[in-house]
């Protein structure tokens, strides 16, 4: 594999091969060394969790990170996006982690890639978050050895999110046996790509296995967008007796960042079902997979 953009080209062996790795990793403290490569990460959105543990899987492999800021880079100036991209490939980097608010950004970079010059997508707009939907399995891995026999339900902004998206696919893509898409209905998706859309938070939680909260994104609210935060709190909020419809060994993910008290009570955030800061270490590990894997180890 030369670039990672997106879960939907991964089939079920390199979804597989992708998580021991990454397993693997995690359980050991000798990673292979990759020192002769130069990574930068080029966000255009902001980021914490995603960023800084693309950064520390570089480092991990050896692999010096070259700061780039996109505020302060030639694009204030005027440069547009492939020619500060073309530039830094002229001064010899050649793994990029690129985030950016324009959806399938990288069919423009595509063609600017020597051989030899890596691309992952670390998010763009509502489409794709390839990344997260690995370290997400990574994680149910480790809590649900049948995962194809479980129930997932995933909750909240379904149609702006690219983590749901993702997700969606890799489950298909594992086949998994009930997956349940829980949003309001101005928030559901124009368009499936696996699972069942509902408007009911009591019918996705009930008898689930997992449970995927999901961030409510309001930076990509168009005008008719915007939903009564207080009914959404009303309605679909995690809460301790919400969750008891769910199985007692149920477990609770976020991709990040948390708003406490909206998508999800803190009393759920930071209880016994919750697997949310495993995700983020996890993060570090399935990135270093990823990152061993374009590097050809
Ligand atoms: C997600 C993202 O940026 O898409 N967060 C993340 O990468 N950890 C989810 C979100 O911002 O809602």
């Amino acid at each position: 594999m030369t670039h990672l953009l997106n879960v939907d080209t991964l089939n079920f062996e390199q979804l597989q091969r992708l998580v021991e790795r990454a397993l693997l990793f995690k359980g050991k403290k000798a990673w292979p060394q990759h020192s002769k490569h130069r990574m930068a990460a080029l966000f255009y959105e902001n980021s914490t969790r995603t960023r800084i543990s693309f950064e520390l899987a570089a480092v991990n492999l050896s692999i010096p990170v070259i700061h780039f800021d996109s505020a302060g880079s030639s694009e204030s100036k005027g440069e547009v996006f492939q020619d500060t991209f073309s530039n830094l490939v002229a001064m010899g980097l050649d793994l990029f982690v690129v985030r950016h608010r324009q959806e399938e950004f990288y069919k423009i970079l595509l063609p600017l890639c020597p051989p030899g010059v890596h691309l992952i997508n670390a998010g763009d707009g509502a489409h794709a978050h390839p990344s997260q939907a690995l370290l997400d399995l990574m994680t149910l891995r480790e809590h649900k050895p049948l995962l194809p026999d479980c129930k997932v339900a995933i909750v909240g902004n379904i149609s702006h999110s690219r983590v749901a998206k993702s997700l969606q696919f890799l489950f298909q893509q594992i086949g998994l046996r009930d997956l349940v898409l829980v949003a309001p209905p101005l928030w559901q998706p124009s368009s499936v790509i696996f699972g069942k859309v509902t408007d009911s938070l009591e019918e996705g939680l009930d008898n689930a296995d997992v449970v995927i909260c999901l961030r409510i994104q309001k930076e990509r609210f168009l005008n008719d967008d915007h939903l009564d935060l207080d009914t959404y709190i009303r309605q679909f909020r995690l809460t301790a007796s919400r969750l008891l419809a769910a199985k007692k060994d149920v477990i609770v993910m976020h991709p990040g960042p948390l708003n406490r008290g909206l998508e999800l009570d803190s009393e759920i955030a930071d209880g016994k079902h919750s697997c949310i800061l495993q995700q983020v270490t996890n993060g570090v590990f399935m990135r270093m997979a990823i990152i061993d894997w374009l590097l050809g180890s």
